[in-house]
């Protein structure tokens, strides 16, 4: 069986790590910008490991330059993701890629985002909310104008604050500024945390950054307490098992090469409250549907199992009442 049809809500999305190669292909040959280096000969993404990916995601980001540019990519991403049965996924987005934190610069470009979601949630049936993500290789001074264009555009479409990028790059504290900016503003969090740094990197982030979810989380299952305090204080995992086979995420010190060593299973089996998402799908090769069937495949995952996982899901969603309601009409009808 395919879940394609199946309705899903999807949480941790890159719009860039969204775009499709042949997006930006197009987007770079109309500028007349070259970055053929960063495609293999079949026109996927190439890159060597997590650190080469990031270099090659913000060589494509580079052909991204104005709020049209963004209003395009949204719709396509939308009309991908609506194709896979997602009616709602939440992105991260990042004033870093509009306008270098320029409040206003990165008004305009929320406007074209928010523009091509309120098309797509009208004519596809999938709702978008975005949000505002640090880029923690940038450094703990460039989170601070990050957190000043969030404060300033919390509302409808932008409902949280967090942070991806390269997570060996210093401790969660040194953001600590930016978060305890978001939070003070009543938003909602979430950081990157356990995909490389282990379970010492996601106690470190819920001790010192206070999230309400963490992506990745995959290296808790080093430490037994730490799965304990994990399930006890409800905080709710982004787990993205396609990107971490094919980056080859560190679990027990080593690189997850196989779906079946992936911990999913048991941290859902220690009671943590876990999520399935794409991360970046076309440059891992995955789609929520190819997720779903090998998870099914896997781990003998069934309609039951995704149905408690979307509703997992939807309730640690960062989105409004009103959205939560619509979109739990949408999962019911199946
Ligand atoms: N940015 C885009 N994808 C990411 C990932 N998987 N981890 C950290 N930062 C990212
Ligand atoms: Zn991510």
């Amino acid at each position: 069986m395919t879940y394609k049809s199946m309705p899903k809500v999807e949480l941790h999305t890159h719009l860039e790590g969204c775009a499709p190669p042949a997006f930006i292909r197009g987007l770079a040959q109309e500028k007349s910008i070259d970055i053929s280096g960063i495609f293999n000969a079949d026109g996927t993404y190439a890159y060597r490991d997590f650190n080469h990916f990031l270099e090659v995601y913000e060589a494509a980001c580079t052909t991204l330059q104005g709020p049209e540019d963004f209003y395009r990519l949204t719709k396509a991403v939308l009309e991908e993701s609506a194709s896979h049965g997602i009616v709602y996924q939440e992105t991260f987005v990042s004033p870093d890629f509009c306008g270098g934190g320029d409040v206003t610069a990165w008004r305009e470009y929320l406007a074209a985002m928010q523009t091509a979601a309120d098309e797509a949630d009208r004519d596809l049936g999938i709702t978008l909310k975005g949000v505002v993500t640090v880029i923690r290789h940038f450094g703990p001074e460039a989170s601070k104008p990050t957190a000043t264009c969030a404060v300033e555009t919390f509302g409808d479409f932008i409902t949280g604050f967090g942070m991806a990028g390269g997570e060996m790059v210093g401790r969660p504290g040194d953001y600590a500024y930016a978060f305890d900016m978001a939070r003070e503003a009543g938003m909602p969090l979430t950081c990157h945390a356990g995909e490389w740094g282990g379970p010492s990197m996601v106690a470190e982030t819920l001790r010192d950054l206070k999230v309400d979810l963490i992506g990745h989380g995959i290296g808790a299952i080093e430490d037994s307490n730490l799965v304990r305090q994990i399930v006890e204080s409800g905080v709710t995992l982004e787990v993205c098992p396609g990107s971490n086979v094919f980056l080859k995420a560190n679990v027990f010190g080593k690189g997850l090469e196989r779906w079946g060593d992936h911990p999913i299973q048991k941290l859902r089996d220690a009671g943590v409250k876990v999520t399935v998402s794409t991360d970046d799908p076309p440059f891992f090769g995955t789609t929520m549907t190819d997720e779903f069937n090998m998870l099914a495949q896997t781990f003998d995952w069934t309609e039951d199992d995704f149905r408690t996982l979307n509703q997992t899901a939807l309730d640690a969603a960062f989105c409004d009442a009103d959205t939560r309601a619509t979109v739990a009409k949408r999962l019911e009808t199946e």
